[in-house]
């Protein structure tokens, strides 16, 4: 009991002292996986189109190859945004795996990245994953590293920082390290040698050319990564996670990303959720708004003015320009 007493007293909330972190005005808007309502999710084009319309970040999800290059894709499988199944060369590759996910395991047949080397990758085409979404950009554009996201970034932004206008962040999510990490791959220590090659593994260096923002649904990556870096940490939450974790996870975090199911309830009523993750020092990103699933059925405007009610720091938003709009418009 002492030890635990001990153990409570030593550990203290956080809260990041990186500007880019908050925003005094409005919600951050992340663009989530680029604005993907639009474009082929995780391209170059995605991106781009997210940071004309005005996006605070964009939001890779990393993934590893065989010869340990970290990939922009979803999930390790291949096949929901690329023309994988379309290349003979590759029909060897076709595998079942059984993937440990945080939601649950995942047995899945078809082609993953860890078994492709990054020249393989860079064979590939990306594709819209939602058959209701533009299809007409399929098979344009290819497969990008961390290393080419954070160089494009990084260019954009010595532009911006000419125009004295904000800085683009890059929000950056490890998948499945758990289960990578069992493979063999150190996909923590992978990110922070690239984001260090860049000078950008810390806020000092992150806030002078490229924001960077951590997350991950797995606690112990985030603590991983937090003993390495002071960069900004976000642990991301399902529906079901017990709300009164949330002061322990402010030991070692410094946000927490909730599905929009934790911040209304079944009746589509604010919970107390933000507010006690408020009282613990965590900043709250909300995941995922889309114009073609709106959440609770709200109308659109409506849908912005419930996340402007909510007081969340952050929305990760599939059609980047409405975020910008509304939280600019409502306001
Ligand atoms: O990272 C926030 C949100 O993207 C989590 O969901 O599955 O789209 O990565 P997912
Ligand atoms: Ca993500």
């Amino acid at each position: 009991m002492l030890v635990l007493l001990l153990f409570m007293h030593f550990c203290t909330s956080r809260k990041s002292p990186a500007r880019y972190f908050y925003n005094g005005n409005r919600p951050l808007v992340i663009a989530h996986r680029g604005a993907c309502g639009y474009i082929p999710e995780h391209t170059l084009q995605a991106y781009e189109t997210a940071a004309y319309m005005g996006a605070d970040f964009i939001e890779p999800d990393l993934v590893p190859t065989k010869d340990f290059k970290l990939v922009v894709n979803h999930e390790s499988l291949l096949d929901q945004t690329t023309n994988v199944n379309e290349m003979p060369q590759f029909s060897y590759l076709q595998t079942t795996k059984s993937i440990p996910t945080y939601e649950g395991i995942l047995t899945q047949t078809g082609w993953f990245s860890e078994d492709f080397s990054l020249d393989q990758i860079k064979q590939l085409k990306a594709k819209q994953r939602i058959r209701t979404r533009p299809q007409g950009m399929n098979l344009y554009f290819g497969k990008l590293t961390i290393e080419e996201v954070l160089d494009w970034v990084i260019g954009v932004n010595k532009i911006r920082l000419i125009e004295g206008t904000p800085l683009l962040g890059v929000y950056i999510e490890l998948k499945d390290s758990a289960y990578f990490n069992s493979l063999g791959f150190n996909v923590e220590d992978m990110l922070l040698d690239v984001l260090k090659d860049r000078k950008i593994d810390s806020i000092e260096g992150a806030s002078m050319i490229c924001p960077i923002i951590l997350q991950s649904f797995e606690l112990q990556s985030l603590i991983t990564l937090g003993n390495k870096t002071d960069l900004p940490l976000v642990y991301l939450l399902e529906e079901g996670y017990i709300l009164h974790n949330i002061s322990y996870y402010a030991n070692f975090v410094d946000g927490v990303g909730p599905g929009f199911n934790l911040i209304f309830d079944e009746k589509c009523s604010l919970t107390d959720f933000v507010d006690i993750a408020h009282e613990n020092n965590l900043a709250v990103h909300m995941w995922v708004v889309k114009k073609d699933k709106p959440f609770c059925g709200f109308e659109q405007e409506e849908t912005y003015k419930k996340i402007l009610d909510s007081h969340v720091d952050g929305v990760f938003d599939e059609f980047p320009d409405l975020s910008i709009y509304y939280f600019t418009h409502i306001i």
